[in-house]
């Protein structure tokens, strides 16, 4: 069983590489970093100086855990608490405890295309709240939401964490919170993390840091390929090139060809220019405007939002009208 699911998730890796990588420009998408070792370079992304989105959500779930609580169960109902990414759910875990805490009756349905990052979280969370009601679903979010919204007809809120929706061009995330409002019902709430606005420098350093951890964090995906798919990516000839935009707040990754060369993926050939770009990775940052507009545009009411004390991030709540 476990076999044919790595084998469907890997199918799908074959076709979106080879389709992005036939395409002009070049385009890898970035939810295929997250493999054993990328996630382990995420680990070490969380934990550099220069990377403040981490520490900043985290300050929001540590000490402001009540007022978050109050915010997305504002009455004691029963309810399923589903987390769209949850990686080794962190931050969340201080919200569990809370809730645990306060005697609620909730299940914890942390969902993650990384089988690997949730035997993790399983191992840890059912060691700190042995308490805790979980049930964890490895796969893609929308697949794996229905599954979360047919156990039952409770009461859903969904957290979407991190600035996961960063990734997502301003288009896509629209289109994105539609189809969670369609997958969820009235009186349902989402937790939806944003990373804002802020000095350009700051924002740019969090990705383009000192010690290469974010370009050994992309060129794994080309590692990734050749482990997975039979290809001869050789990274060296690869350079990672990171770019902000303060007007539209796009924080873009890049790798950049060093010369031209070809690469062999399973039995097609690819070619790349020099200097030739394969767009990695897009980490999208938002005014209040701007997220005002998502949860408008998307059938959304914003009941409440929660900043960190530098007012750099902020989980926004948000209710199906
Ligand atoms: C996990 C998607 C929030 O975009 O900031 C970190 C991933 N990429 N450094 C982000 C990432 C490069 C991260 N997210």
């Amino acid at each position: 069983m476990q076999q044919l699911k790595e084998m469907m998730i890997s199918d799908h890796f074959k076709e979106d590489v080879l389709d992005g990588l036939f395409k002009t420009p070049k385009k890898l998408s970035s939810k295929y970093f997250y493999d054993k070792t990328g996630d382990r370079l995420f680990q070490k992304i969380m934990e550099m100086p220069e990377y403040y989105l981490t520490k900043c959500e985290l300050d929001i779930f540590k000490n402001k855990t009540s007022a978050l609580a109050n915010l997305i169960i504002p009455k004691n109902e029963p309810f399923d608490l589903i987390e769209l990414g949850a990686g080794d759910a962190s931050k969340s875990t201080f919200l569990l405890k809370h809730l645990v805490e306060r005697n609620l009756d909730f299940t914890y349905m942390p969902i993650d295309i990384s089988g690997n990052i949730l035997n993790v979280l399983e191992t840890n969370l059912s060691q700190k709240l042995p308490m805790l009601k979980m049930e964890c679903l490895e796969g893609e979010y929308f697949e794996m939401l229905k599954k979360a919204t047919s156990y039952s007809k409770r009461k859903k809120v969904v957290l979407f964490l991190g600035s996961n929706i960063g990734n997502m061009e301003l288009e896509e995330a629209k289109d994105f919170c539609r189809s969670l409002k369609e997958n969820l019902s009235a009186g349902d709430v989402v937790l939806i993390g944003f990373d804002l606005k802020k000095n350009p420098h700051t924002i740019l350093n969090a990705y383009n840091d000192q010690q290469g951890i974010t370009a050994e964090f992309n060129l794994n995906l080309l590692a990734r390929i050749n482990r997975e798919l039979d290809a001869d990516f050789d990274l060296k000839s690869f350079e990672h090139y990171q770019t902000y935009d303060p007007e539209t707040g796009a924080c873009r990754s890049f790798l950049v060809s060093l010369k031209h060369q070809q690469v062999k993926i399973d039995n097609e050939l690819i070619f790349f220019g020099e200097n030739e770009l394969i767009d990695m990775e897009i980490s999208q940052k938002f005014s209040q405007n701007n997220i005002r507009e998502l949860a408008e545009r998307s059938g959304f009411k914003i009941i409440g939002e929660i900043s960190d004390s530098k007012n750099w991030f902020v989980d926004s709540a948000w209710k199906i009208i």
